[in-house]
């Protein structure tokens, strides 16, 4: 079976790692017809305060909220409430909060949808795709291997009520593998084989991210570097298409 193009097009996330509200609107102006969603991370989100995530919006763009909430668990809830009633599409959090952290997000999260709005998908970052297994051996202390750690922290984040986990396209397997066809995984590191690698280095294409099980593509630099953003997309969405699902 193949995607139609809104379902491939949905499952395109843009990062929009820029530093001020009119670079990322203007970005946001030219993809929105052609992706799903678009991520806001904690560089822009910082700079320009919730009323980013209102002005995509309003352009009809959903906003993927990347703040990678850690902080007690009623520190982290209030915040899952905060950003409920901005109506993220996703938020994430740190999966090393623990089960109270996570559960106490999820159970905000489901108590705070405004009235016709939507729950916002709640998703937990595992171990940072910049750490080595030597850093995380000899610095954070954890004695296992990384793979394991991530598949541990997807089971714990699902039995704590999320939604779903981000994770490097060389996990996904793994991690649908242990927690089903129903838990989202969300996946960077994707490059299309005519762009450049910059700095990611375990990359797979859309369509071998898509082909491995991946829900969303967090997609940067290949489509926002581009002269054409637009057009990057369009033909990513068509790369997405050919996915053998
Ligand atoms: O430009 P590029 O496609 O590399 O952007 C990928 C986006 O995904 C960036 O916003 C980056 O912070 C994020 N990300 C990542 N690797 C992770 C987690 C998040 O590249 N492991």
């Amino acid at each position: 079976m193949s995607l139609s193009r809104e379902q491939a097009k949905e499952k395109i996330i843009v990062a929009l790692d820029v530093p001020t509200r009119e670079r990322a609107l203007a970005l946001a102006e030219k993809l929105y017809d052609n992706v799903g969603a678009f991520k806001i991370g904690m560089q822009l989100y910082n700079a320009e305060g919730p009323g980013i995530v209102r002005d995509i919006e309003k352009l009809g763009g959903q906003v993927f909220i990347d703040l990678k909430l850690h902080d007690i668990p009623n520190t982290v809830a209030e915040a899952a409430r905060v950003l409920t009633g901005l109506q993220a599409f996703i938020m994430t959090l740190h999966a090393a909060g623990g089960k109270k952290m996570l559960a106490a997000a999820a159970q905000a999260v489901a108590e705070s949808v405004p009235e016709n709005g939507r729950k916002p998908l709640v998703v937990a970052v595992t171990v940072l795709t910049s750490l080595s297994q030597q850093e995380f051996t000899e610095e954070i202390g954890i004695d296992r291997p990384i793979a394991e750690q991530v598949v541990s922290w997807a089971k714990l984040a699902k039995a704590a009520g999320l939604d779903g986990v981000v994770a490097s396209p060389q996990e996904i397997a793994l991690i649908r593998q242990a927690c089903g066809q129903d838990f989202k995984i969300i996946t960077p590191g994707i490059r299309p084989i005519w762009a450049a690698a910059n700095d990611q280095s375990r990359i797979m294409t859309p369509r071998q991210a898509v082909e491995a099980g991946a829900d969303y593509l967090v997609i940067g630099r290949p489509i926002t570097a581009q002269p054409d953003p637009a057009e990057a997309a369009q033909r990513i969405v068509a790369e997405i298409m050919e996915a053998a699902v």
